[in-house]
This record gives structure tokens, C-alpha cells and sequence, in this order.
């Protein structure tokens, strides 16, 4: 059988997710406004990358693309269903709080009014925190069941990226005014945008079962792929309009931030950005070849306009 297409296998991923985000949040019956600012910040149109990699990951390694529909039942996983939510949760609630006015202080997400604009700063400040640990409490459920040695590895693996992440955004803040070297902006970008990354791709790694060699391979990718895709945010924050990033485009130079376009200009900035693209794949293509869905991920990451 031939390989659904990446097109098929996301919008089925997303379609998994996007209910699961809802019933999750809405079976914690928080009080209002929290409940439905949780609701605006997590149901408003992301690209949702990391789940996507969780899932292509978690395909690539178990070989299941080969089962008919498989991408039609990998939300019957509970790892892997558990593990697409806790990244995605971990993921809005860092643009909530990315989009303070005491952080990036911007109005506007995804096409919509940033939830502290739409629910006020102290609702929104309590939203990105319970949604932190909501992203905690999926390892609560069935993420255990299955087994206690992949249930483990997970949480190993994702607790201390969604700690860099953190270290990340305050190494961001402290780059802001700054000619930093690229070793520093590197160091940045590895934390605030890279370290979870890193985490779902390992754990859809795990939740297949990766052995060593494998797992080396996801890292290589993972590193390589969350590096690109903050150097092409970067990027994408001067080339693209307000319209179409969903976002303010020109935000990183009105806080003169810290970026990639600062450091080496668009053009040298996409060169280096490809260059990391093309050594991610390699590293998948040598362990798993070329007909998968990271690899199709990465390309799909690499044309991406918003
Ligand atoms: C934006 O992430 C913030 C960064 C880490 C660069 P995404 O580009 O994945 O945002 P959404 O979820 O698709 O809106
Ligand atoms: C955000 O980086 C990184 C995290 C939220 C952890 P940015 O500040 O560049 O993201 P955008 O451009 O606002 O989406
Ligand atoms: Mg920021
Ligand atoms: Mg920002
Ligand atoms: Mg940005």
C-alpha cells in the first residue's frame, strides 16, 4: 500500500488533536473567564508543528504507514495522543505569555487579538499558567498505562525542554538592545524555540519504541529542525505582512531583539536556515530513507509562509 499522503495524515492528525484540546480543557471546569480564554488561546487556527511532529516521528519510526488507515487510529495511542496535547498545551501557553505587554507586548495572533487584548492581562496571565499545567497533568492519564518505561521516558524527556524553554525566553529578553555573537543567539534560539522541538520529536520517537541509533537520529533532526524554524521566524518577521503572519510582522525590531536578520541579514539568514533543513533530512534519510513523514514535515516546514 502506498504512503497517505502528508496532506491526508496531517488533517487527520489535527482533526485528533483539535477535539482532544477541546474535551481536555473543557473537563477541568474552570471557572470563567479562564475556561474560555484557555478555549480562545488554544483554538484559534496554530499550524500545530509540534503535534505534527510527534506524530510523524511516532510514524516514522513504528513503520505503521504501511497499515491501512493507521493515521486514522493513531489517536487510539495513548502516548502518542497524550503526547501530541502536552506539547501543543505547553506551546499556547508560551504565546500567551510571549504576548504580554511585560514580555513581547503584541496585539495581535493567529489573525486575532492576543488573549490578554480579548480576556485582560490577569486572565490571561492565569490562562498561560493553568495551561502549563494541563500540559503536566495529561502525564496524570492513560500516558502510564501502556507502559511504565515509555510513560517515563516521556516525562524525562519533556520536563527539562519545557524548563529551557523558559531560559530560553529570558535569554531573549536579556538579548533585546544587544549585538550578541552567534554562538549567544544560537543558545537562544536552542532554548526558547528549539527545546521543545526537541521534545516532540523525541517523543513520538519513544512512543514508537526508537531504539539508540534511531533516537540519535531523531535528535540530529530535531536539533537541526528547531534551530531553522526559529531562524526562519526570525526571517518571516521581516518579509511577510501583518495579513499573512496572523501576527505584527516588524515586532522583533521594535523591541530590537535579538535575531537571525540582525545578526546575518534575509539573505544569509535563509542560507543558513536551509543548510540546517538539509542537515536535519540527512540525518533522517540515513537511518529511515526518504519516504516519510518527517521528511515531508521538514519540506512542508521549509516552504511554510507564516
Ligand atoms: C510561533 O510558533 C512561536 C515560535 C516558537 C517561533 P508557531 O509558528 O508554531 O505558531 P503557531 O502555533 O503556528 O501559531
Ligand atoms: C517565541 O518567539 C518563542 C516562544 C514563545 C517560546 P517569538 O517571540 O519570536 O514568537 P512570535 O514571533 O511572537 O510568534
Ligand atoms: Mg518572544
Ligand atoms: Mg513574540
Ligand atoms: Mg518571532
Amino acid at each position: 500500500m502506498t504512503k497517505p499522503t502528508f496532506t491526508d495524515f496531517s488533517q487527520a492528525i489535527i482533526t485528533q488533536l483539535e477535539r482532544d484540546i477541546t474535551a481536555y480543557i473543557t473537563d477541568k471546569h474552570l471557572p470563567e473567564p479562564l475556561h474560555s480564554a484557555c478555549l480562545y488561546a488554544m483554538t484559534n487556527g496554530g499550524k500545530r508543528v509540534r503535534p505534527l511532529l510527534v506524530a510523524s516521528s511516532f510514524a516514522t519510526v513504528s513503520q505503521v504507514i504501511n497499515q491501512q488507515n493507521f493515521y486514522k487510529n493513531i489517536g487510539k495511542i495513548d502516548s502518542v495522543r497524550l503526547s501530541m496535547l502536552a506539547v501543543e498545551l505547553l506551546h499556547g501557553y508560551s504565546l500567551v505569555h510571549d504576548d504580554l505587554p511585560c514580555m513581547d507586548d503584541d496585539d495581535l495572533r493567529r489573525g486575532r487579538p492576543t488573549t490578554h487584548i480579548k480576556f485582560g492581562e490577569a486572565t490571561a496571565l492565569l490562562a498561560g499558567d493553568v495551561l502549563q499545567n494541563l500540559a503536566f497533568e495529561t502525564f496524570c492519564e492513560q500516558i502510564f498505562a501502556e507502559s511504565w518505561r515509555i510513560g517515563n521516558n516521556l516525562l524525562t524527556t519533556f520536563t527539562p525542554r519545557a524548563r529551557r524553554m523558559i531560559m530560553g525566553q529570558m535569554l531573549d529578553l536579556n538579548g533585546e538592545q544587544k549585538n550578541l555573537t552567534q554562538a549567544e543567539l544560537e543558545a537562544i534560539h536552542r532554548d526558547k524555540t528549539g527545546a521543545l522541538i526537541e521534545a516532540s520529536v523525541l517523543m513520538g520517537g519513544i512512543c514508537g519504541q526508537a531504539n539508540e541509533q534511531q533516537l540519535n537520529a531523531l535528535e540530529i533532526f530535531s536539533k537541526n529542525i528547531g534551530l531553522a524554524f526559529q531562524v526562519q521566524d526570525d526571517i518571516l518577521d521581516v518579509t511577510a505582512d501583518t495579513e499573512q503572519l496572523g501576527k505584527p510582522a516588524h515586532s522583533d525590531e521594535k523591541l530590537d531583539k535579538s535575531t537571525y536578520v540582525k545578526l546575518l541579514g534575509v539573505e544569509q539568514a535563509k542560507d543558513y536556515a536551509q543548510s540546517l533543513f538539509d542537515t536535519a533530512k540527512n540525518a533522517v534519510i540515513a537511518e529511515f530513507g526518504n519516504e516519510n513523514y518527517l521528511i515531508d514535515l521538514a519540506n512542508w516546514l521549509w516552504a511554510r509562509q507564516k
